[in-house]
């Protein structure tokens, strides 16, 4: 942005700030208001920002971690109203999707098994994709849905569907990317096995040991991939040719990962070639389909798009503050004036997360905070108080917070506005973060911090981005801010 229209920026804060407010704007104790014109026009200039810096603290996106998490918060299945895309390998053959779990024709027991953990009828993705991989003949699938839409729930009916426990061998092999996640899929698959105790599950995790050359007897083996390969080719206490059903969880995960595609495709290759294939991912990525392509062939492809997310019922404003104290000080006087039931707030750096989540605590709010050095299970258990309500704040990273559902949020602050690597207006994970899910989202506001021109040019590109306007909002000015986020 240039400076003229800097300039024409702060005028416009000027003119409000004199028309409606002619003292110095309300503060918290011993904390600075918002940025006023007066210090504006001495200093002339706003400070610049070096974005670079911005990412140096954080940590990247680990999507195992991610995924994890994911799983730990996501109790119940994710909302998806989009029609299935289903691609069949042979078009001309009738496309079957079931309405109820009956017409599936299990086993007496597993169905039992799955009514037990509370499944009354087939998710979205189910529908299609049970009658595929229950198919006679059997079909190779792939299948790509947004994490807790009843993928692993769907593979691992299909795995205790189609293992004969009277084979004494192992006839299932999953592949997943960590060991926490083999953990996971194993769960389910004792849940909805509980009344087969017939079928039998074993982990192949690094640490498990086994004894060279004696065969398993274990119907279903999980593991991650390198322990996998070692069971089968070094230990040979898995028969790969007697394989008849070969999964391959969290494909975009795996892939992402150092060795593991590679250690994949080397137990792949060991299979016989009338194995049923079955791949599963969260995202359909270039990479991720030229591997899913290479190891199932002939495919039956579904994909379920995630549900869009809007900003239509959205409020959406901006504050100019000057520093973090300055933002802080509009932080307090938005909670002083609304009634707020919860909100999130972004900041860009463990660092500034840490310094607000203390100030907030000072002033007496309960507050929630995820950081990058929690792990998995602890970012679970914060999300999970503050889901219930146990605190109405929740200070995050960009990082921490993918995949919180922020529907129950009424407040959105952005302490720090979202960018990416190269300084641009990170449009994506601002939408990500304010937007909402489904034509009847509920009505929510988001407040920006905009501490510099640089970041006033990043509200303009996010402005013109959703075509949707941002208003300038001044937190000092209590009727006018009742007025605009009435
Ligand atoms: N048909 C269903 N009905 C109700 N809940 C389901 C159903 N299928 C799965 N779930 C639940 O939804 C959540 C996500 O399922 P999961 O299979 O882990 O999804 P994904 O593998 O796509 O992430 C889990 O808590 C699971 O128990
Ligand atoms: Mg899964």
């Amino acid at each position: 942005m240039s400076e003229e229209l800097w300039d024409r920026v702060l005028d416009a804060q000027e003119a409000t700030s004199s028309a409606s407010q002619p003292d110095f704007p309300r503060t918290m104790a011993g904390v600075r208001g918002p940025l006023t014109m007066k210090e504006d026009v001495n200093s002339n200039v706003l400070p610049e920002k070096d974005f670079a810096d911005l990412w140096k603290e954080e940590d990247k996106v680990d999507l195992a971690k991610q995924s994890l998490l994911n799983k730990l918060i996501h109790r119940s299945l994710v909302r998806n109203r989009n029609q299935v895309e289903v691609l069949q390998r042979d078009p001309t053959s009738p496309l079957y999707s079931v309405k109820t779990f009956e017409e599936l024709r299990l086993k007496p027991e597993l169905l039992r098994g799955v009514y037990d953990m509370g499944f009354n009828r087939p998710s979205r993705i189910q529908e299609n994709a049970l009658p595929m991989m229950l198919a006679q003949p059997p079909q190779n699938l792939i299948a790509q849905s947004q994490s807790g839409t009843g993928k692993t729930a769907a593979f691992s009916l299909a795995m205790l569907s189609h293992v004969n426990p009277d084979n004494k061998w192992t006839q299932c092999l999953c592949i997943s990317p960590t060991y926490e996640l083999a953990l996971q899929i194993g769960q389910v698959v004792e849940q909805m096995g509980k009344f087969c105790p017939e079928v039998k599950l074993a982990y192949a995790i690094r640490g498990n040991r086994m004894e060279r050359g004696k065969k398993i007897q274990e119907h279903i083996v999980i593991g991650t991939p390198g322990t996998l390969l070692d069971w089968c080719s070094k230990y040979k206490i898995i028969d790969a040719k007697k394989i008849t059903m070969f999964v391959l969880d969290e494909a975009d995960v795996m892939i992402a990962t150092q060795g593991h595609r590679d250690q994949s495709i080397r137990i792949h290759r060991q299979l016989s070639q009338d194995c049923q294939m079955l791949l599963f991912s969260a995202t359909f990525e270039e990479s991720v389909l030229r591997f899913a392509e290479h190891v199932v062939p002939d495919p039956n492809v579904i994909k379920l798009r995630r549900e869009e997310e809007t900003l239509e019922t959205i409020k959406q404003f901006y504050v100019l503050c000057r520093e973090k104290e300055d933002k802080f000080a509009a932080l307090c006087n938005l909670y002083g004036s609304l009634t707020i039931a919860q909100a999130m707030i972004f900041c860009h750096t463990r660092k500034m997360a840490a310094w607000l989540c203390a100030h907030l605590i000072h002033e007496g709010h309960q507050v929630a905070l995820l950081s990058g050095e929690m792990t998995v299970e602890e970012r679970a258990a914060v999300i999970e108080r503050f889901r219930s309500g146990k605190e109405k704040v929740l200070v995050t990273t960009n990082v921490c917070s993918r995949g919180i559902d922020v529907e129950q949020v009424s407040l959105v602050v952005n302490f720090d506005l979202p960018v990416d690597m190269d300084g641009n207006a990170d449009n994506e994970t601002y939408l990500h973060r304010i937007g909402r899910t489904g034509r009847f989202g509920r009505r929510g506001f988001a407040v920006n911090m905009v501490d510099s021109k640089y970041s006033m040019d990043i509200i303009n590109q996010i402005e013109t981005h959703f075509n949707r306007r941002i208003t300038k909002l001044d937190t000092s000015n209590l009727e006018e801010m009742e007025k605009l986020m009435s």
